[in-house]
């Protein structure tokens, strides 16, 4: 008989906001190729979810093509994972309708993520912005999801989830997954090269802050050789040396060598060296990623039937999660 234990499934929703840091690289994006020999690994660019805020419509079209080619570049292959585009897939709307029924207007309110977007788009809080996590959830539950990799920003979205799960499956009986927070081994965090008590952020307005890694060799030495360190001269990993803390966890990610390795590669070095052969090692680290990017975004016909195939193996995984939910609250068989 052949073996039966079934892989997990993780389900991961990534915004189409252009490129990723090299904070969301390290932390995230590099573990995901390896992922998908241990699990079934499903991919959406959520378009759907990024107009819950203010787009241009020709810039998110860009935006989200270059995010799916960016996903490829990363090493998911289309052909282990799925890997699609959110609003390819109806499936997902319409259960988050079903699901927007049993969750609480008071939950929602409470979304730390709704509170701080209001505060920002004060001019634009739409109701889309509001039931946003309804959309993600049912995100995940379409596909009964084991693990969702998230930041620490997703969490209480990610709870909101399963509360909503558990309610259903207290309403209409057992059914839905509840999904649980995947949080890669490895997971180094990597801070902002201006401010490294803040975590690397695109967001930041100095671009030297965050390295982009779409970014070119030339820039990203140069904004390492930028970075704000300390007013001491030894490279060693140390409590409040914040600067060089994280260079050298960053060097230690990219190189693989231990930060004992580092201190001796550099003793009797200046901070200016170990600069440079940090945007060095990086750069040389992502090159990889950025010839695969370019090559895979001059390919528009070769994403476009990724993207197809990917979404109608979402959209057959999820019709019929849909037709046992409509079943389940008691919709009339349409067929
Ligand atoms: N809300 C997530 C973010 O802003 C993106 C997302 C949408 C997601 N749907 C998801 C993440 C489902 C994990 C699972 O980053």
């Amino acid at each position: 008989m052949s073996e039966t234990t079934e892989k997990k499934l993780i389900f991961s929703g990534i915004q189409p906001t252009g490129t990723f840091t090299l904070g969301n690289y390290i932390g995230a994006v590099r573990n995901w190729g390896p992922l998908q020999d241990e699990y079934n690994c499903i991919y959406s660019i959520v378009d759907m979810h990024a107009i819950t805020v203010r787009q241009d419509p020709a810039k998110l079209r860009q935006n989200t093509l270059q995010a799916y080619a960016l996903l490829l570049a990363c090493g998911i292959d289309p052909k282990k994972s799925i890997a699609f585009i959110q609003s390819h897939n109806p499936n997902h709307a319409e259960l988050s309708w079903i699901l927007s029924c049993s969750t609480q207007f008071g939950e929602l309110s409470r979304m730390t993520q709704f509170k701080d977007k209001s505060a920002k788009h004060a001019d634009d809080i739409n109701a889309g912005l509001f039931t946003y996590p309804v959309l993600m959830a049912a995100d995940i539950l379409a596909y009964n999801a084991d693990l969702v990799p998230i930041g620490a920003d997703q969490k209480q979205h990610l709870e909101l989830a399963r509360n909503i799960a558990g309610r259903f499956n207290q309403k209409y009986g057992d059914f839905f997954t509840l999904p649980e927070p995947f949080i890669p081994k490895a997971g180094a965090r990597v801070m902002s090269l201006q401010d490294p008590q803040k975590k690397m952020s695109k967001s930041d307005e100095n671009p030297n802050a965050c390295i982009l890694i779409l970014d070119d060799k030339d820039t990203i030495v140069r904004k390492f050789k930028r970075a704000v360190t300390d007013s001491e001269s030894e490279v060693c990993y140390r409590e409040g040396k914040d600067g060089i803390n994280n260079l050298m966890t960053i060097y230690s990610v990219v190189t693989g060598k231990s930060l004992d390795e580092i201190t001796a590669e550099f003793a009797g070095k200046g901070y200016g060296d170990f600069k440079l052969a940090v945007g060095e090692a990086v750069a040389d680290h992502l090159e990889p990623v950025r010839t695969e990017y370019a090559r895979l975004i001059e390919d528009k016909a070769y994403l476009k039937e990724c993207y197809t195939s990917g979404a109608e193996a979402a959209f057959r995984i999820t019709r019929k999660t849909l037709s046992k939910v409509y079943r389940k609250v008691g919709f009339v068989d349409a067929r």
